[in-house]
């Protein structure tokens, strides 16, 4: 992205005028602000989105003046998004401050109200604030109470100013951590305050599958049990745990990516159209989705979801479909060499499950989901596979020959979609061809789509919750995937963990779970 892009399109993202405010973030330190939310914030800035008074103050425990803590936002914009200009970026550097202190101690709750109040008269900021947990999770509470304790939730008249608090995901570890986490906050929260964070639904590719659905009248009465075969939703990822193992060891695949953005792309493909795009209404239709999941019978559990773990694998070459390049990706090593891993890790790192919905719209419909590590290529994708036609009056195949369209809704790389239809191919001979329908979003719009964190900061700035978590559909999503993790625990005979070598396309045991209906991965 670069400003040129900015200059010629302006206000691409902006539904409604974003007010003044400052973004406090705590852990402002870690990984997750220099490589997602600092670069998001700078390129909201680079589109012209931020608010006219704006400040951002970084709040963690490593200390820090305000100039070091400049020069690693710097880093963080830079690692993103190349050189830029210098007057853009400091100007935009001139925003950014930091205090230390620890998240237990209220004397450091005390200084960062001090902070904030300083901050918001010099950036005439109106006093709305954004606190923004880029912490550990289990920090989380204890950190929004001592907020509370020092005033700093409180909000004015008719919320202004406003206070938000912005949670990272895992929302808890299991139900009953979720459930626990939930009465905490609401505690000290009213629920317009919390926002639950999912990148995916921040995604461009996952929004406009919405609109995909619901502003086109060609699809949608196609969307259900009479012409739709199955559905696959995958999001597979080359890399490894890389400097997450710690994190990563003690969650596992199952609730770091299916508990939240798997369930995410499925509620997206599969829900009712809500009756307005107004935040409770869309989030009401994803999680009465949830609740509609079969849940996973106990018994013959393989049937219904495998799990893996990455084993070392050889280096893999691939492909770039953009630049017609081929790229190394160097050699993962075994997942339980990994830092931060136990050496006798069960720890799944690739989950794929096929799972029913109990409605109208979708009862017998098989929905195939997978996502992993240590895979042969990054690609997350929702392929809508039709049923095929009720006979062929073709004469050169049978009807089981004839294939079935295919639309696929591609999230990443390679953002667009592609419907594969049958068509003649030129000539004086009846010859039947597959051909695809595509639509290339960087070659329609000339632009890659913007970083996930992007929209959702400015979402939770205009106080817009359509696309975070409400508390009823984590609920939802924790009734679905806590029995598995118990059953893993209490019976893992019944579901083993299949290695597979990293740069594969994950365990040959995940092929079992189509090939009984007929259907295979794609
Ligand atoms: P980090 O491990 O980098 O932690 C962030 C900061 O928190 C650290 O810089 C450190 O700051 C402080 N911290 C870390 N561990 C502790 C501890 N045990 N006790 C007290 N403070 C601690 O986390 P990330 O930035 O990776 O993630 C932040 C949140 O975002 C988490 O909830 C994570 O699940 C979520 N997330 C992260 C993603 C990523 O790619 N990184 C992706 C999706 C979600 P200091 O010591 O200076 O106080
Ligand atoms: C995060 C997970 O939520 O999503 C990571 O914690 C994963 O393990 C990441 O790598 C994938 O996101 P993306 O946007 O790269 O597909």
């Amino acid at each position: 992205m670069n400003l040129e892009y900015a200059l010629n399109h302006p206000n691409v993202c902006a539904e409604q005028p974003v007010e003044d405010c400052g973004i406090i973030v705590f852990g402002a330190s870690g990984d997750l602000v220099h490589r997602k939310l600092i670069p998001a914030l700078y390129g909201l800035a680079l589109r012209r989105l931020l608010p006219p008074r704006f400040y951002i103050l970084g709040f963690a425990r490593s200390e820090m003046t305000d100039e070091v803590f400049r020069e690693r936002m710097r880093e963080a914009i830079t690692d993103a998004h190349g050189e830029q200009p210098a007057d853009t970026l400091n100007a935009f550097l001139a925003m950014c401050r930091y205090t230390s202190g620890s998240y237990d101690d209220p004397a450091a709750y005390e200084k960062l109200a001090g902070r904030c109040s300083v901050c918001d008269l010099d950036f005439d900021s109106s006093g709305n604030r954004l606190f923004y947990l880029a912490l550990p999770p289990e920090l989380h509470p204890e950190v929004v109470e001592r907020l509370a304790q020092a005033g700093m939730t409180s909000e004015g008249q008719d919320h202004k100013p406003w206070a938000r608090v912005v949670f990272e995901k895992p929302f808890g570890h299991d139900l009953q951590s979720a459930l626990r986490l939930d009465a905490r906050l609401g505690k000290v929260l009213a629920p317009h305050q919390i926002f639950r964070m999912d990148h995916y639904l921040g995604k461009e590719t996952v929004q406009s599958v919405l609109m995909f659905r619901f502003a086109n009248a060609i699809f949608e009465p196609l969307w259900n049990r009479s012409y739709i075969d199955h559905i696959q939703i995958s999001a597979l990822e080359s890399i490894g745990v890389e400097h997450r193992g710690g994190y990563y060891d003690k969650a596992g695949c199952l609730r770091d990516m299916f508990q939240n953005h798997m369930l995410q792309m499925l509620a997206i493909t599969a829900m009712e159209p809500p009756i307005s795009f107004q935040a409770e209404r869309v989030r009401e239709e994803r999680t009465k989705l949830l609740r509609s999941i079969r849940p996973w019978p106990e018994d013959d559990p393989a049937n219904w979801i495998v799990r893996g773990q990455y084993m070392a694998g050889p280096p893999n070459i691939l492909p770039n479909t953009q630049t017609g390049t081929r790229t190394a990706h160097s050699a993962l090593p075994d997942y339980r060499r990994e830092r931060g891993v136990a050496q006798d890790s069960e720890t799944e790192t690739y989950v794929a499950a096929r799972l029913l919905i109990d409605n109208w719209r979708w009862q017998g419909v098989p929905f195939y989901l997978r996502s992993g590590k240590g895979l042969q290529r990054k690609v997350s994708e929702i392929a809508v596979t039709f049923k095929r036609v009720p006979y062929s009056m073709f004469g050169m195949t049978s009807k089981a020959q004839m294939p079935a369209n295919v639309l696929v809704l591609k999230i990443q790389p390679d953002e667009g979609i592609d419907l594969t239809i049958q068509t003649k191919q030129p000539g004086p001979k009846s010859c039947m061809s597959s051909m695809s329908l595509s639509f290339k979003y960087q070659e329609v719009f000339g632009v890659t789509p913007p970083n996930a964190y992007e929209r959702l900061l400015l979402d939770c700035m205009q106080g817009d919750r359509t696309l975070f978590w409400s508390s009823e559909g984590v609920e939802a999503a924790w009734r679905l995937i806590d029995p598995v993790l118990d059953m893993w625990r209490r019976r893992p005979e019944r579901c083993p963990l299949h290695r597979y070598p990293a740069g594969s396309w994950g365990p040959e045991a995940a092929d079992a779970l189509l090939v009984n209906a007929g259907h295979r991965w794609r």
